[in-house]
């Protein structure tokens, strides 16, 4: 996408006994994993993220139920509705994002390149248009 968001479509093992989905760190996602961590028991109606990340990937699954994910990467806007087990939304550095319409039993998988540090994260989203745009012009223009 425009935002450098993409969904990957997870390998997926189907059996009648219950489907199985793998993750392996620099195969399937473009980064080592360091953390996993999870968003469960999501109240309807509430909304999680709301920041971005300096140097942090993830990759943001719905590993039960589904959720959307907007995501803006200072320049454009992008929303992807999770509902797959076998899909992760990866997101890369420097993008804000915010999850919302938890289905009920939804949970929020999340696969990070990095352990936790606070240091990390910008929370305030005027600093993070202002910290998007410095980085912007500190970088090469892409081909046209
Ligand atoms: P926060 O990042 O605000 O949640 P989200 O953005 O997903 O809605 O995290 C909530 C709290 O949990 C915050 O005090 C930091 C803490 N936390 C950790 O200690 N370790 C972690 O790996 C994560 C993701 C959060």
């Amino acid at each position: 996408g425009k935002t450098g968001c993409r969904v990957i479509d997870l390998p997926r093992v189907a059996d009648p006994r219950g489907n199985l989905t793998f993750v392996e760190g620099d195969n399937h996602v473009p980064f080592d994993i360091a953390r996993v961590y999870y968003l469960y028991d999501v109240p309807g109606g509430t909304s999680r993220g709301g920041h971005a990340h300096r140097d942090l990937q993830a990759l943001i699954i719905a590993a039960s139920g589904s959720f959307d994910v907007s995501v803006d990467d200072g320049e454009h806007q992008e929303r992807f509705f999770l509902n797959r087990s076998y899909h992760g939304l990866l997101v890369p550095n420097m993008v804000w994002r915010e999850l919302d319409n938890f289905s009920s039993g939804g949970v929020c998988l999340v696969l990070a390149s990095a352990v936790y540090e606070e240091d990390d994260y910008i929370r305030d989203h005027a600093e993070f248009r202002e910290v998007a745009r410095a980085r912007r012009a500190a970088e090469p223009a892409p081909p046209s």
